[in-house]
């Protein structure tokens, strides 16, 4: 609920658990009040009577008041969330002013506000797929204006009230002659408590992404961020705070906020000397420009934020609930669930045949899978990573009949199809770098940095994003083709385009446009998000896709860590996770199949293995399990995830995904290291029903245990006690009374 007070021109956002507030004060400036929890019952509203608004002129400590966008120029001396100049002098210009341009000072002042149902932040998907949810939620547009020059900019704030999110971004308009220079935007600036400066995010690397980090938030500022044309590995765009030693897995207030962004993006979080807490997310300032020409608009992505009073836990749940039912789009015809996929990449590599990959796609058929991909080497001159990029033709030297024998063969055994492709880069080695050299980011006179052998396409040419549209046009068109894997391998360098800075949001611009195309004209196909892994992962990408390639590590205790990270912020069902060789290809660690299933089930399950390498007793077994999981992952991919032990604290680590009913559950645990000599302690489960009574079955669906969900909740399930590492159990808890 979004409400007004004319008399002390206060906003309350009201959403399910938390509210959200702020005012207009005497001098028509958009002021913070609060963010935080509010007592479950009712909609009692803050009148404005108590302001919060700390001076405006202390000699050393210039903007301490909370503007709800701050500004470079007036008393500014700490980071803003917008900064700009203008090229012309206020008319008439005083006598005592000096001439001198350009003016870079920005006032914003209360002008008027609305509420609306239909808005958008900037970037949403234009792919018209429905999402679960289709409620239309109200969006809040305050509209700011500087009173000397032609600048207007409007914050929206769009509730989701059941996950206590709201959406915030800027609308920005020129109602001017001559342009406007905007030098810095952050999507929103956030002010959180005194003291809330235990920060939880976390870093990575090609091979290790997610990785969780913890830390005490220094006076100063403290960045993440990643500057390139995707999201990137070393960080992702989330965050998780709260004050030291008050929030815990399951308790204490938590603030958590995500940018629906796959560019350079950074979130910079501020804590001023004994005053407040901010936290500003948006375009990376390094290298930003963007020119507002007269009369041009632009609209910014989303920060998506919300706290919650249940820990961790409820902060990710609610990012995952909002993510599924009002992020992810739901395609025509495709399976409710995710399918179980198989990729062919660590079986064949480059050496693919039709031959070879036919034989894979009838023993993938046969343990269970229901989607066939067919990963990099098909097309062009595509025989290592040397060459072929940007030649989107099936190569006649791998598949001399065309891809049309494979994907009948796939189809005929019940399975959909799928393709890998990398668009956004091109080989120098390749027919299209040979007919248009230009066509690549690059300083002209400059070298091109190569890397894995390519160079990324200029996205800020209109003809060339046409020119890979239609070449995957082409493609859907000609094949019966349910599934994309978009890959993207290397980070931007020499970022030179013909359209200047603007490429960092021109290249954003013209993928999403691309996917948001190919799916308005396809609506049953499906993409999977990858880039080196997991480097393109975040709301922004997940509005246009279906599931993501997590990491190419795909060493199951390795990954057990990766995916924990994953999990604060994303949920299971796109958590793209493969079961591969015992001898695992990246670490050169050996696992057992029981270890590498249990911990692939925990997200949306593939089979990255080589089939053909396999006898028939192992492929038996991986028939095996997948059944086992064909019957859990509903629950795994649209359950509520508890993490009852973190690998963070515990060296192992336990979950459990209960249906929002608490009817069923599925408990998973795997010991990382185990020293020995120790016991492990029964783990107390979460979210079911006290008073209920539940069977605990195994893989094989035999009754383990029968007990109440308060025994459950209290003690735990035996069985795991003396685990040495690499032990792994997944169990499916039924209420059976
Ligand atoms: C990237 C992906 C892998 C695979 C290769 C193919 O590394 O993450 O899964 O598709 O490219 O070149």
């Amino acid at each position: 609920m979004i409400h007004f007070n004319p008399e002390s021109r206060t906003f309350n956002l009201i959403l399910q658990s938390s509210v959200y507030a702020m005012q207009v004060d005497n001098k028509d400036r958009l002021v913070h009040v609060v963010w935080g929890p509010r007592p479950a019952d009712g909609n009692e509203l803050l009148s404005g009577r108590i302001r919060p608004f700390p001076s405006d002129h202390a000699s050393f400590e210039f903007q301490t008041r909370r503007d709800e966008l701050l500004t470079f120029g007036d008393t500014s001396v700490h980071e803003v969330t917008l900064k700009a100049s203008f090229a012309t002098l206020p008319d008439p210009l005083p006598d005592s002013d000096a001439p001198h341009l350009p003016i870079r000072d920005v006032r914003l002042r209360y002008i008027s506000h609305e509420v609306v149902t239909d808005a958008e932040p900037g970037l949403a998907p234009a792919h018209g797929l429905p999402t679960v949810n289709r409620e239309p939620r109200e969006t809040l547009r305050i509209k700011l204006a500087d009173p000397v020059q032609p600048l207007t900019v409007s914050l929206c704030y769009r509730l989701t009230p059941a996950q206590d999110i709201i959406e915030r971004w800027l609308e920005l308009e020129n109602t001017g002659e001559t342009p406007i220079e905007i030098e810095q935007l952050f999507f929103a600036t956030l002010h959180l408590p005194n003291g809330t400066t235990e920060l939880t995010s976390v870093s990575g690397a090609w091979a290790q992404e997610f990785q969780t980090q913890r830390e005490r938030l220094p006076v100063g500022r403290r960045v993440i961020e990643h500057r390139s044309v995707q999201t990137g590995h070393l960080a992702n765009p989330f965050f998780l705070l709260n004050r030291p030693g008050q929030a815990w897995e399951e308790h204490g207030t938590v603030y958590f906020g995500a940018l629906a962004y796959s560019g350079s993006w950074q979130l910079s979080f501020e804590q001023l000397p004994g005053t407040d807490v901010r936290v500003h997310g948006g375009y990376h300032p390094f290298d930003f420009g963007l020119t507002l020409t007269a009369g041009a608009r632009h609209k910014t992505p989303a920060f998506v934020y919300g706290v919650c009073d249940e820990g961790w836990g409820g902060a990710s749940r609610r990012l995952h609930t909002f993510t599924r039912e009002r992020i992810l789009p739901v395609p025509q015809n495709a399976l409710a669930e995710r399918p179980i996929l198989y990729n062919s990449w660590e079986a064949t590599y480059f050496g693919i045949t039709e031959q070879n990959q036919i034989e894979l796609a009838r023993k993938a058929a046969a343990i269970g899978v229901e989607l066939f991909c067919l990963d990099d080497g098909w097309f062009g001159g595509r025989r290592f990573e040397v060459a072929g990029l940007g030649d989107w033709t099936v190569s006649p030297d791998v598949f001399p009949n065309g891809l049309e024998p494979l994907i009948a063969e796939v189809n005929r055994l019940g399975m959909a199809f799928g393709l890998w492709v990398e668009p956004e880069m091109v080989n120098p080695d390749s027919d299209l770098y040979r007919a248009h050299p230009d066509w690549v980011l690059h300083f002209p006179g400059r070298p091109r940095t190569e890397a894995r052998c390519q160079l990324i396409l200029d996205f800020g040419r209109a003809e060339v994003v046409e020119t890979i549209f239609n070449a995957l046009d082409s493609l859907l068109a000609q094949y019966n083709i349910a599934f994309i894997k978009w890959d993207m391998n290397r980070s931007a360098s020499e970022p030179g385009s013909v359209v200047g800075k603007a490429i960092w949001q021109a290249h954003v611009a013209g993928v999403y446009g691309i996917i948001d195309r190919l799916r308005a004209k396809y609506p049953h196909l499906t993409i999977e998000s990858c880039s080196g892994g997991g480097g393109r992962i975040d709301l922004g990408i997940l509005g246009r896709t279906d599931q993501v390639w997590t990491s190419d590590n795909t060493d199951a205790l390795d990954r057990v860590r990766i995916q924990e990270g994953f999990s604060l912020a994303y949920p299971a069902r796109v958590m793209e996770a493969w079961v591969t060789h015992e001898k695992n290809h990246q670490t050169g660690r050996f696992h057992e199949l029981g270890t590498r299933f249990d911990v692939a089930m925990r997200g949306a399950l593939g089979i990255g293995a080589s089939l053909n390498a396999l006898d028939e007793a192992e492929l038996k077994e991986y028939a095996a399990y997948i059944a086992f999981y064909k019957r859990i992952r509903y629950i795994v991919q649209g359950g509520d995830l508890y993490r009852l032990e973190r690998l963070e604290e515990a060296e192992a680590s336990t979950i459990l995904v209960v249906l929002p009913d608490g009817s069923e559950a599925v408990y998973s645990t795997v010991v990382h290291s185990h020293k020995l000599g120790q016991f492990r302690r029964l783990v107390p489960l979460r979210g079911l029903i006290p008073s209920a009574t539940y069977e605990v079955l195994d893989r094989f669906e035999k009754v383990r245990l029968t007990a109440t969900g308060y025994e459950l909740m209290v003690q735990g399930i035996p069985g795991d006690e003396d685990g040495r590492s690499g032990h792994s159990r997944t169990l499916h808890i039924k209420r059976v009374d």
